[in-house]
């Protein structure tokens, strides 16, 4: 049997993750996989998680199987996270998923269990494993115009001549802050005329958001997918504690199926703890847990809403300081986007052979679509990638 099997596309994220690892030069830089890191370089346990861990280690009495959605608590922290008071809670069915990953797996299967002639259009580009699961299952995907390599911005008229060839019941995936990978977004404006073609054309809008915070602030990053969840019909909202609470390892997702027809709601919740239970029945707790003491208690909260605010601060930081540093070497405004940016991540807009040439002579680790993990600088290392962008002749 097992002879059968063939060699898998690698993760080109996953991939430079253990290049970076094996390579002993001291002076190494890594801007490859979505991690946040301090000034020091570690990527820390926030202080409120901790609290929750030691609160939870005293308090917990059993590890017994919670519900196949997951804790409803949980869910009801998250919805309230994620969508304020857009949508009545009654209009929201959702399931505790391993990571934001999970949720796009689930929420990609219920698309095809609904409707198997749905197509998925996707930003060009967008998250790579976005189109890895999506190919997995066998759905077809049309990419849309996203990122405009000249610009550096969101390509706004392509992106909205592309969705206009999409037919009624397809599934347009939308990056609801922080765009991964190139950092660029849509404005308030543009956001509300995506949402009016959407409804115009009967199209379904799946949101990622995996990054609340990480942008212009919590409730901020927040705006466009409540915008969208209150005026369509139907949606799926994939939503990832991963990077705003630091838990990566715990995997701690939610995927929301939101329906103004409230008639629906049995079924789409039935229909969310029913795939559960086919991929991996009851979804992990532990991070799900303290995402929701954190977010039912007010200090926790407050503690941990400041820590994010100081990770979002501090990346805007690095994002400016960058973008001052290759103004003062190259004399000229263009890369002045890297501060526009938000989020994680910049498509810096360079050749796969230039990003080469940056590990290769440099020791500098970024995604061969030339993304940066902004927050795998420091006040050292961003004069470093300057100077090197300038004499590699980026
Ligand atoms: C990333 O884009 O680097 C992160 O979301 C990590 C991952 O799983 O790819």
């Amino acid at each position: 049997m097992f002879q059968n099997l063939k060699a898998q596309p690698a993760d080109k994220i996953l991939t430079l993750m253990q290049a970076y690892r094996d390579d002993p030069r001291d002076n190494k830089i890594d801007l490859g996989v979505g991690v946040y890191k301090n000034a020091e370089g570690i990527t820390p346990v926030m202080r409120a998680v901790k609290a929750a861990e030691h609160r939870l280690w005293k308090e917990q009495v059993t590890k017994a199987y919670t519900g196949l959605a997951g804790d409803p608590a949980y869910s009801d922290a998250m919805i309230s996270l994620v969508l304020g008071d857009a949508v009545a809670r009654e209009n929201v069915a959702a399931a505790a998923t391993p990571g934001g990953t999970g949720a796009c797996r689930q929420a990609f299967e219920l698309i095809q269990m609904a409707n198997p002639d749905a197509r998925v259009f996707v930003s060009n580009p967008t998250w790579p494993n976005h189109l890895s699961i999506l190919s997995y299952l066998g759905i077809e995907t049309i990419a849309y115009r996203y990122f405009d390599d000249e610009t550096r911005a969101v390509d706004f008229g392509g992106m909205l001549e592309d969705l206009g060839a999409a037919r009624a019941g397809d599934v347009v995936l939308l990056h609801g802050c922080c765009h991964n990978p190139t950092g660029a977004n849509l404005n308030a404006v543009e956001w509300q005329a995506v949402i009016d073609l959407l409804n115009e054309k009967g199209l379904i809008p799946m949101v990622d958001i995996a990054y609340q915070g990480f942008g212009d602030g919590l409730e901020e990053d927040a705006t466009a997918t409540r915008m969208v969840a209150s005026q369509v019909p139907e949606c799926l909202i994939a939503a990832s504690c991963s990077k705003n609470f630091g838990i990566y390892r715990e995997r701690t997702g939610l995927l929301m199926a939101v329906s103004q027809d409230r008639s629906q709601h049995g079924l789409n919740q039935g229909t969310l703890a029913f795939l559960n239970r086919q991929n991996f029945s009851f979804p992990p707790d532990h991070g799900a847990r303290l995402v929701t003491m954190i977010l039912s208690d007010d200090a926790l909260r407050t503690e941990w809403a400041a820590e994010l605010e100081e990770v979002r601060l501090s990346m805007l930081d690095l994002r400016k300081s960058l973008a001052d540093e290759l103004q003062r070497l190259s004399g000229s405004d263009r890369f002045a986007f890297l501060a526009q940016h938000r989020g994680m991540f910049s498509r810096l807009g360079t050749t796969p052979e230039m990003v080469e040439k940056l590990r290769a002579d440099y020791g500098i680790y970024m995604i061969g679509d030339s993304r940066m993990n902004i927050a795998g600088l420091n006040a050292q290392t961003v004069p470093v990638l300057a100077k090197a962008i300038i004499d590699a002749g980026i």
